[in-house]
């Protein structure tokens, strides 16, 4: 969205500037003055606020043909799909993505079964998205997930718990980075954005 911000500031200034110069009355300089000061509101209120979390659909949803499934539900619920890719997972990254548990007896087994076929890869963005994905995930083990979570409709399991979703916004940071290079990453403006969020809810 930057680049796209960019030139969308470029080129409102220019309409302005030839506005002017061709004499248009005030009363229209004034309305394209009003609609340019909306756009550059909405936009910095949307670069400030949004955060994007990382969303792993595991070889548990990948071989249950359960994908698309879940893809929709963070489509409906008004988050941005920002990156999207299927990946098979080395041992290197899965040692790094899952550091905080190398010395666990599972993690053998864990490595095992988010090695059973590709994953997709999904960087979500949108106001909160890190909490907000992360309740949509459910508890860890899917015997425990509340219904209408991921886990809890899609999972009877602790370790083929369908996805994976960033559990702090600096970890959100580091595992978006891990998964996916800066280019892979679109910014794009939702064109939705302003039926999805209230005035005010964008701080
Ligand atoms: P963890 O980071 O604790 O949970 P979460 O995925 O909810 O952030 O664990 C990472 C993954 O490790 C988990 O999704 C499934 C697997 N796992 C097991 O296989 N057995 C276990 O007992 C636990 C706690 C996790």
């Amino acid at each position: 969205m930057t680049l796209g911000y960019g030139v969308m500031v470029t080129l409102q200034i220019l309409v302005l500037s030839f506005l002017v110069r061709v004499r248009v009355p005030q009363q229209k300089i004034a309305k394209s003055l009003k609609s340019t000061w909306r756009f550059l509101v909405t936009n910095l209120k949307q670069l400030r606020n949004m955060e994007t979390t990382l969303v792993l659909l595991k070889p548990s949803c990948v071989q249950r043909q359960l994908i698309g499934e879940v893809v929709n539900r963070f489509e409906r619920r008004g988050l941005r799909i920002s990156g999207m890719k299927m990946m098979q997972l080395s041992d290197e990254i899965l040692r790094e993505h899952y550091s905080h548990l190398v010395d666990k007896p599972f993690f053998p087994g864990l490595c095992a079964s988010m090695q059973a076929s590709p994953v997709v890869a999904m960087a979500i963005s949108g106001v909160e998205a890190v909490q907000v994905v992360r309740t949509m995930a459910g508890v860890t083990n899917g015997r425990q997930a509340a219904p209408g979570t991921i886990r809890g409709d899609y999972s009877v399991s602790n370790q083929q718990n369908i996805v994976h979703a960033s559990d702090s916004v600096e970890n959100a940071a580091i595992e978006v980075k891990r998964f996916f290079k800066p280019e892979e990453i679109f910014d794009y403006q939702s064109g939705a954005f302003a039926y999805i969020y209230g005035n005010g809810e964008c701080k």
